[in-house]
């Protein structure tokens, strides 16, 4: 008899299961994949694991399982809509790297979901690809299924390949859920396509590698990777419906419900925007504590559309405050369990979601102003459809939801383009899909870098000697293929058996220098650790030839390197000061330590102040200047936890770790190199603080030399600035205030001398009237004079010209301004001051318009002022005829 688990009784079940089969089992990895340029997120239990599958890195054993982390974005429309799309799940899986195959998947699969799970077999159905006999055999020999309950089907459902690379033919365990045995294929597909049977277990067995020209080679070793849905398997074992409805999904559901105060089922309507919610907050909930923050872009830019989806179904839903913080609180209540990082983070999480809420909630006004005037446009133009272009402006750049801007439109019987719509949203997801670029299954690089023997030991020898003898193991001449040989001219690559050359890991750049030998000279240009951990030399030869297993010298740049440490030890200080001055909610969110500066990202919600700056700028210098030794020790994870050294926020350790402890004061994890005691860092100094990405901030700083060069430069600086203004540095100060007080004082003159002739120009512009028709005007143009003060003139001559129109232009550089107003008498008699200047304006390129009384326009054309204001004769000419 099948029992009612909870998914979380699941999850622990399957990994106890495959440990039991002596499988390794290891936490979840993060959403965000390492080394991985061909992915954006984790989509499948196996993609952490590839370069195992590759035979890149050698796996710490050859059996493992995990419960991971996935997030798949492609079915995002339909979410909520269907009971199976979920852009966040956890998928359980189990792993052979070249150990077990077919057999031993086959067996254990069934073993568990019939002896664990206790399904009953009159409900499971197994499919195998078309000619997988091999397969077949194992079903039918080594399990207890009725072979009437194997279909055979093709590639589309049994085989897994994406691209090239390993891939091979795949087993799915099925779940009928009707109890109405199916006999033949045909009826087998008709009952998964009404959702009556459904998959929940994919087995496959990656037996082949394809190559570029399609060819399935067998692979030496085949592995297994199987994945079976978390979510997927509990809906079966509790008897619901569909993923939502499962104890821990529900849970967050019904957190949402009770705030929204819509009860789950009341209308198809408001149950989609309640499952929306559900899913994506379970997503980026997750996105955000494996280190990821919310923007325009990539990871950033998922994030944000999950969140910013969520936010605007709550509106849907008539929730009008900021409310997911608290839907939060619900998932991290439902999942710490398995992945404790999220009590950890709990602060954090909940902070970034509160910011990035507001943040939407601004938009979402703006996105309304912006519609407003659309509107505004098309009532005037008497248009009833909004163009697609528009809608989707909206959408894209405002996060302005369709359906909002669908609702406001039909208030005012309008409507919008859908067609149009769709078509920039799919032209949009073509960008983004080309963006990411194609990938295959295993994702890996297939440059020659990733081809070197994995089981080569390259050490680095590097932390206490910057010179060292060793062997050659390893030539790249061109970086195409590997060569016995690299002479003068030739760029590729060396390896050696050591080498005290460290290479970029960590955010420290690759050490330079040279490698010599009486046979040659090869200068080292950067040096670099491919996916497996091998130290690469990239090198140009300069002179002779080197040949593999020549014994050659390895000289590290010695003042660069000692530059380089300098900045690391300072960034470890300076994390530590951050931690100090502003929180722990502080975090490494990247670095970059080089030659020149560090540079320092961390999470922190607003910018620093100069006080903020200016103390930690004084406790890393107190730092240095105690003068401390620093030292590094080898210790177990748990140790360094213990001993309460800081950790990177996102970061996989190995059990055996390096602390880097400066004096009392900092400890820290890491692999890079640093200077021996504090002191040596001589000074740091801030060279500026910025921000990155919403909740991150930047801090670039420089030590040593680099700071005092840079102290020197701002001295000069000061020293030229002083001589220009023929002071010196004392009295610098009170000097330039002078300056700038007696500026401000002949500007105040100029401004009063400009009055005073604008209103001795009042009389000039009184005579020059003249009169057509009986009509008094002035017509007059004028230089440099702002909008107001033309404007205060113009009702200076109004008022004093008795009963008048006048007209003025006002030019400057780059346009044109004109201020027509007439006495109450001539509009009386058919004058209309914005008829008017609308004409006049047109003369100079421009527009405007205003009351009968009084008028206001621009032009683009200031050289044409002239000829615009002489219209106006003829213009009071038609008026009165
Ligand atoms: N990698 C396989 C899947 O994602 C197991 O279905």
């Amino acid at each position: 008899m099948m029992k009612s688990m909870g998914a979380n009784e699941i999850r622990e079940a399957y990994l106890r299961f495959f440990e039991s089969k002596n499988h390794l089992r290891l936490d979840s990895f993060s959403l965000v994949p390492k080394d991985d340029n061909s992915l954006l997120l984790i989509n499948a239990g196996m993609a952490p694991l590839k370069p195992y599958f590759t035979g890149i890195k050698t796996p710490p054993r050859n059996r493992m399982t995990t419960c991971q982390k996935c997030i798949r974005t492609g079915d995002i429309e339909n979410v909520g809509k269907t009971s199976r799309h979920g852009t966040f799940f956890e998928m359980l899986g189990n792993f052979s790297f070249g150990d077990y195959f077919k057999k031993e998947a086959i067996i254990w699969g069934w073993e568990f979901v019939t002896e664990v799970l206790k399904i009953s077999k009159d409900r499971l159905y197994v499919t195998i690809y078309l000619d997988d006999d091999e397969a077949y055999d194992y079903w039918v020999n080594n399990t207890d299924i009725e072979p009437g309950r194997i279909f055979r089907l093709g590639k589309e459902d049994n085989f897994w390949e994406i691209g090239e690379g390993p891939c091979g033919p795949s087993s799915e365990i099925h779940y009928d859920r009707i109890g109405h045995k199916v006999n033949t294929v045909e009826e087998f597909l008709e009952a998964s396509d009404k959702d009556q049977i459904i998959e929940f277990w994919n087995l496959v067995f990656t037996q082949f590698d394809k190559d570029s020209e399609g060819n399935y080679n067998r692979l030496p070793n085949p592995n297994i990777d199987t994945g079976m849905g978390l979510e997927r398997i509990a809906t079966i074992m509790q008897g619901v419906n569909n993923i939502f409805e499962i104890d821990t999904v529900k849970n967050i559901l019904n957190k949402i419900s009770d705030i929204a105060g819509v009860s789950y089922g009341a209308s198809s309507k408001s149950d989609i925007s309640l499952r929306i919610i559900t899913d994506h907050t379970k997503g980026f909930t997750m996105l955000i504590s494996d280190g990821v923050l919310p923007s325009n872009e990539g990871r950033g830019y998922v994030l944000r559309r999950l969140l910013r989806r969520a936010a605007r179904h709550g509106r849907l839903l008539g929730i009008k405050e900021a409310f997911l913080t608290k839907v939060v609180e619900s998932v991290i209540e439902n999942y710490q369990g398995a992945y404790p990082e999220l009590k950890e983070k709990k602060d954090y999480i909940l902070k970034v979601v509160s910011i990035e809420e507001a943040k939407f909630n601004e938009t979402i006004d703006s996105g309304m102003m912006i519609l407003n005037d659309y509107i505004n446009e098309m009532e005037e133009k008497n248009e009833k459809v909004l163009p697609g272009e528009k809608a989707f402006k909206l959408y894209d750049t405002y996060g302005f939801p369709l359906e909002l801007t669908q609702e406001i439109l039909e208030e005012k019987s309008m409507s919008l383009n859908v067609e149009d719509f769709n078509k920039e949203m799919e032209e949009q997801r073509n960008r983004a899909r080309s963006a990411r670029g194609e990938s295959n299954y295993m994702g890996s690089e297939d440059g020659i870098i990733n081809k070197i023997d994995k089981d080569l030991n390259t050490s680095f020898v590097g932390y206490d000697h910057l010179k060292g003898e060793s062997q050659i193991a390893v030539i790249s001449s061109g970086l195409e293929d590997f060569s016995d040989k690299i002479s003068a001219g030739e760029e590729g690559f060396i390896i050696t058996l050591d080498t005290p050359f460290y290479a970029e890991m960590g955010g420290q750049v690759g050490d330079r220098g040279y490698i010599t030998s009486d046979k040659g000279k090869a200068q080292v240009v950067d040096c670099k650790k491919n996916a497996s951990g091998k130290i690469i030399h990239l090198v140009k030869m300069l002179e002779g030839s080197f040949s593999v297993e020549d014994k050659v010298l390895l000289t590290v740049d010695s003042d660069r390197r000692s530059n380089i440490c300098k900045n690391h030890t300072a960034t470890h200080l300076l994390h530590k000061a951050l931690k100090d001055v502003l929180g722990d909610h502080v975090n490494q969110a990247g670095s970059y330590v080089g030659e020149d500066r560090l540079r320092f990202d961390f999470t922190h919600f607003s910018s620093l102040t100069i006080e903020e700056l200016t103390k930690i700028e004084k406790i890393v210098n107190t730092e240095i200047m105690k003068a401390y030794e620093v030292a590094t020790e080898e210790m177990t994870l748990t140790e360094a936890k213990e001993a309460g050294a800081m950790a990177l926020f996102n970061e996989k350790y190995s059990d055996k770790v390096r602390v880097v402890s400066a004096g009392c004061y900092s400890k820290e994890l890491c692999g890079g190199t640093h200077v021996r005691n504090s002191g040596e860092i001589g000074l740091f100094k801030i060279l500026s603080e910025t921000g990155v990405a919403a909740g991150v901030r930047r801090i670039e700083a420089l030590t040593g030399f680099n700071a005092i060069e840079y102290i020197e430069n701002k001295l000069s600086l000061l020293s030229n600035a002083a001589d220009i203004i023929k002071s010196n540095e004392k009295d610098f100060v009170n000097k330039l205030n002078n300056l700038v007080s007696e500026l401000k004082d002949k500007e105040k003159e100029i401004h009063e001398l400009k009055q005073k002739m604008v209103s001795g120009l009042e009389e000039e512009i009184l005579n020059s009237a003249e009169e057509v028709n009986g009509i008094k005007f002035i017509s007059y143009k004028l230089e440099d004079i702002d909008t107001n003060s033309l404007r205060e003139l113009a009702e200076k001559l109004r008022d004093k010209g008795g009963d008048i129109l006048v007209l003025l232009a006002g030019t400057s550089e780059d346009k044109v301004s004109f201020v027509a107003m007439a006495s109450k008498n001539l509009v009386s008699r058919g004058v209309h001051c914005g008829k008017i200047i609308k004409e006049v304006a047109a003369v100079a390129g421009g527009g405007g318009g205003g009351r009968p009384d009084m008028a206001q326009a621009g032009g683009k054309l200031p050289n044409k002022a002239q000829e615009a204001i002489d219209k106006l004769k003829s213009l009071l000419k038609s008026i009165i005829n």
